[in-house]
């Protein structure tokens, strides 16, 4: 990710990569993209457009995947990537925790059925009531971010709630490579207890003599879309010479994998992560139970993003502007982050792509890009489905009503078919809390 949003990689003008789409991406005798075997402009025409739409068979390939790699129990899925009630049925029912960073992502797993013993409590400012339900419905683990939450944690005991499991939530010092907004392990940071300064050793210290909760573990997590695994080895041998002594049952070490977005960048599978954190567990001797959280990995490659291209503006000697019906509201990530994307449409999905343009969206600021710099077939015209890719994760669960615009509906592919998870809204939706 690049910290200036116009500096991503150099755009690719051969087809779209097959990698970079859900596993079960083809193309039809016409030329056409399926996914789970369905044309991508069939989904435009029966659901409308901007759409979101998961292969059923990655997300499950994927957690099947981690579990496989890593053992039962020890994957937690980040739900902030990508959560509706259908998402957390998944996610349970293939065998992963669930991690919730606040009360509405806890209360919509709860809503899907998850059982409050699958899930794990995140977040650096967790409040009473968030803390009191967690409790109420017996989460497995809450991750302690902060002495303030010891306080709390004090009170509801006072209360007669009851004794949590609890992770202590650390920052190791360390700056991983990727996004200053996403990099979360460094001492400058809102999260968890600092180890250098040390505030970790003193919250364990609080959390072993308390009555309030019972200390499992250590948890650490130093920022997300990081490609290189060898930084997780690092913070595993980091973290680990800090809490081994204490001789904890568990430790966590968050999630973070980074995920290929565009033609010229390479990640590592689940499988190759498992094996780098293996390998250094053994190497740093450490006996605790390794867990791990990702979120994007699991779910970015699974979903696809469809829109319909309403404008082509061509100003010679400047740029072509391809504007789509959606835009920052159900992607943020490029103004946000300055996130690369591919684009390619799916009626002709092994065309070349020499026509370099700028994909923006519909809202009402010159910031509102899908594609700084994108490549498209040559004849992209009004009325064209357009997709992008790898759009699973933070995607959906960054979606806003910017110029209140309704978000997408999502659905699910599998078999030749297409469910609706997460209807459509509507312009009624748009004043449903309006007094
Ligand atoms: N565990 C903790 C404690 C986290 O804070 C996060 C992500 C994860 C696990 C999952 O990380 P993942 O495997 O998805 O990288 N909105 C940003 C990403 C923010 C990530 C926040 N925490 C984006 O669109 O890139």
């Amino acid at each position: 990710m690049a910290s200036d949003p116009t500096d991503v990689p150099e755009p690719s003008a051969e087809p779209v990569e097959l990698r970079l789409l859900p596993d079960t991406a083809a193309i039809d005798a016409s030329g056409s993209l399926t996914i789970g075997g369905v044309r991508l402009t069939d989904l435009a025409r029966e659901h409308g457009t901007p759409l979101f739409v998961y292969d059923e068979a990655t997300l499950r390939a994927r957690a099947h995947e981690a579990v496989a790699a890593f053992g039962r129990d020890r994957v937690v899925y980040a739900t902030k990537a990508f959560l509706c009630k259908e998402m957390a049925r998944l996610a349970h029912d293939e065998g992963l925790l669930l991690d919730v960073s606040t009360g509405g992502e806890m209360h919509v797993a709860l809503a899907a059925g998850v059982p409050g013993d699958r899930l794990t409590v995140h977040g650096n400012n967790k409040s009473m009531a968030e803390l009191r339900t967690a409790l109420e419905v017996g989460v497995r683990r809450i991750i302690v971010d902060s002495f303030d939450e010891l306080d709390r944690l004090d009170a509801l005991r006072r209360e007669g709630l009851a004794v949590p499991k609890v992770l202590l939530r650390v920052t190791p010092g360390i700056k991983a490579e990727t996004h200053a907004f996403i990099s979360t392990g460094q001492d400058d940071s809102k999260f968890g207890f600092n180890v250098r300064n040390g505030d970790a050793m003193a919250a364990l210290q609080r959390a072993r003599a308390s009555s309030s909760v019972e200390l499992m573990g250590v948890h650490v997590h130093v920022g997300s879309q990081v490609f290189d695994v060898e930084n997780f080895a690092q913070v595993a041998r980091r973290v680990a010479a800090f809490s081994e002594p204490l001789g904890l049952p568990e430790l966590t070490l968050g999630g973070g994998l980074g995920v290929p977005y565009v033609a010229a960048e390479r990640g590592s599978t689940l499988t190759q992560w498992s094996e780098v954190l293996k390998s250094e567990v053994e190497r740093a001797g450490i006996t605790s139970d390794v867990i791990v959280e990702p979120g994007r990995a699991l779910v970015a490659q699974a979903g696809v993003t469809i829109y319909e291209i309403g404008t082509v503006k061509r100003i010679e000697g400047v740029r072509t502007y391809v504007a789509v019906d959606g835009g920052m509201s159900d992607n943020p990530r490029p103004v946000l982050y300055g996130s690369g994307y591919e684009a390619f449409l799916p009626r002709n999905a092994a065309s070349a792509r020499p026509m370099r343009c700028r994909i923006v969206g519909k809202h009402c600021e010159s910031g509102d890009v899908l594609l700084f710099e994108a490549q498209l077939p040559a004849d992209a015209r009004v009325g064209d489905v357009l997709c992008t890719p790898v759009t699973g994760a933070y995607g959906y669960s960054m979606a806003s009503n910017y110029n209140k615009v309704p978000r997408p509906a999502v659905v699910f592919v599998a078999d030749g078919s297409s469910r609706v998870v997460v209807r459509r809204e509507t312009y009624d939706d748009l004043i449903r809390n309006d007094v």
